[in-house]
This record gives C-alpha cells, sequence and structure tokens, in this order.
C-alpha cells in the first residue's frame, strides 16, 4: 500500500532534484524505499562510473560517506551532496599512513592496493583503488610482485587465494556487519533449507567464503540469483540487496541468516535528509585541491583498468 506522506516526500524529492540538474545515486545496501527514488542503483564500482559519466551537474549520494567523497575526487566540477553526514563506514577508517610508509621502506616494488572503502587520505598514499568488482582483475594486472592490500583484510585474503604468483600482504580491516555472519549460521539455515545455495561478499569471513557457491560483489551476486537456476539462496551480504533480487528473481526465496545483516550507517540514509540536502544544498562532500589530485589519480587509474 502507496503511505501519501511517502508518494508528498518522493514528489519534492523529484521536483527538488529537478531545480537542481541533479542525479540521485543509491547503494544496494539503503533502504528499499531510497532505491525506488533513485535514478540509478548500483554497486560501488558502478554507481562511481556512473557519477563520473552522468552529465547532471549535482550528484546526491545516498550510501556511506567514502562513496561520496570519491564521487567529488573524480568530479571537481560537480557539486556531491551526501544526505547524512554521520553514515561513515567504519572499515574505511581501518588504514593507517604508518604502516603504509613501513610497507613502503620493506618492499622496494611494493604496490598499495587500497579498497574504496577508504578515507582520501589513505587513498592519496595508495597506487590504485579497487571495488570488490575488480579488485582480481586489478591486482592481476599490476606488474609488482609485493601488494599491501588495505583496509580490507578478507577482500585481501580472498584476492590473494586466486593470484599464488603475488605475495599480498594484509592489512586488519574489516567489515562488522559481513564478519558477524558464521559458518554455523549458515549450516544451520542450509539444515532448513537444504536446496539453497549459499552465496556471499568477499567482504565475509574466510569460513563463510569456502563453504559459498558463489562469492561476489553486490551487483555480481544480484546477477547471480538472475541467471543462475537455482530456486533458493542463503544470502551471506547486507539485506538490502533483497530488494533488488526480489525485482529481478521475483519466483525465488532468499535467506539471511541473522538480524546481524544490517549495515546502521547506510539505514541512515532517510527520504527526509534526501530531500533537505536538496533543499539547502548542504551537506556537501569536500576534498582540498591537493588531496583531490593525490587521491584522484588511484581512483582514475581503477576506472582506466577496469574497463
Ligand atoms: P560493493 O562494492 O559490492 O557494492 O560493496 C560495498 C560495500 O560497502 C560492501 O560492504
Ligand atoms: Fe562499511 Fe560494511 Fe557497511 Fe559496507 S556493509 S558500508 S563495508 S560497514
Amino acid at each position: 500500500m502507496t503511505n501519501p506522506a511517502t508518494n508528498e516526500i518522493t514528489a519534492e524529492i523529484k521536483k527538488l532534484a529537478a531545480e537542481r540538474d541533479a542525479v540521485i545515486l543509491a547503494h544496494y545496501y539503503v533502504d528499499g524505499q531510497i532505491q525506488e527514488i533513485a535514478d540509478y542503483v548500483g554497486d560501488s564500482y558502478a554507481l562511481a562510473k556512473i557519477a563520473k559519466n552522468d552529465p547532471r551537474k549535482t550528484i546526491v549520494f545516498c550510501g556511506v560517506t567514502f562513496m561520496g567523497e570519491s564521487a567529488c575526487i573524480l568530479n571537481p566540477d560537480k557539486t556531491v551532496l551526501v544526505p547524512n553526514t554521520n553514515a561513515v563506514c567504519p572499515m574505511a577508517l581501518m588504514a593507517d599512513p604508518e604502516t603504509i610508509a613501513e610497507m613502503r621502506q620493506k618492499y622496494d616494488d611494493l604496490a598499495v592496493v587500497c579498497y574504496i572503502n577508504s578515507t582520501a587520505e589513505i587513498k592519496a598514499l595508495s597506487d590504485v583503488i579497487v571495488t570488490s568488482s575488480n579488485a582480481l582483475k586489478i591486482v592481476k594486472s599490476l606488474p609488482n610482485k609485493n601488494i599491501f592490500f588495505i583496509p580490507d583484510g578478507n577482500l585481501g585474503r580472498y584476492v590473494a587465494q586466486q593470484i599464488p604468483e603475488k605475495n599480498v600482504i594484509l592489512n586488519k580491516g574489516f567489515c562488522h556487519v559481513h564478519t558477524s555472519i558464521t559458518a554455523a549460521e549458515i549450516e544451520k539455515c542450509f539444515h532448513e533449507h537444504q536446496a539453497a545455495k549459499v552465496i556471499s561478499h568477499p567482504e565475509c569471513m574466510k569460513e563463510v567464503v569456502d563453504l559459498s557457491d558463489y562469492v561476489g560483489s553486490t551487483k555480481e551476486l544480484i546477477e547471480f540469483v538472475k541467471s543462475d537456476d537455482a530456486e533458493e539462496y542463503i544470502v551471506c551480504t547486507e539485506s538490502g540487496v533483497l530488494h533488488e533480487m526480489q525485482k529481478v528473481a521475483p519466483q525465488k526465496k532468499f535467506y539471511f541468516v541473522g538480524a546481524k545483516q544490517v549495515c546502521p550507517n547506510m539505514k541512515r540514509i532517510t527520504l527526509e535528509n534526501i530531500r533537505d540536502c536538496l533543499k539547502n544544498n548542504t551537506p556537501q562532500a569536500h576534498c582540498s585541491d591537493e588531496l583531490r589530485e593525490k587521491s584522484c589519480k588511484p581512483l582514475a587509474r581503477m576506472l582506466e583498468i577496469a574497463k
């Protein structure tokens, strides 16, 4: 049933977005209502590309703040609105300049490969940025043998396992949402739904990835359930993906193993704060010219290699 208050605020957002020449981008983890009003919904890589290529002069980035910040770095001539500045990804803060400097001292040929879930300061100290959908392709393409993968230790390990010829040094960062999913919970769920396939995001722990039938970024997981022939899935990522999965495969069943599969930061984005940021033209993502110059290079390198 449609809610008149939701209809009203949605109409207001559409009107304000048109007035500001704004495109609304939403990650698959934000609330379904927000995904519905967005012009584009995607994973981190797809959204970074759209932010770069869309001709509109304002971007409203409905996701955690590093996503808006990356869009701001890549688009110096656009205004990037971030509806809620408290929507911070804790993993983005789990890498430090001192350890990067130590690793560079230790290995002459080191490449610092940085997951897009990171701050602009850390991106600026890195050689290339990756997302979960292009990390393997990008690391494989690098000439360097020694790779320092930051901040996510789980994505780093997942990539390293597939490239034994490289020495991938792991960092201790993690996503609290994905690492809350345990093998025991999946096994219990599988016991109840034995026809289900297990699909997981590479931010999950090794024990979860090891028992998965398919591993991929949010977009890849959605594409998998659309094209695969199973009817049921145990989904090991944030539960916001359910909105799109039900759209692309309405006849299929999706199981989540626990109440912890919710990213509280992604859920901080509301229709009200989207309306307000469009009305007030604030809060905006910001980056100093110096930081933008340094962090743009590894981001642009990602877009180039992953093309
Ligand atoms: P994707 O790159 O798969 O969209 O993942 C982003 C993220 O924050 C995962 O926790
Ligand atoms: Fe960060 Fe995890 Fe939330 Fe993704 S799901 S934004 S990695 S806390």
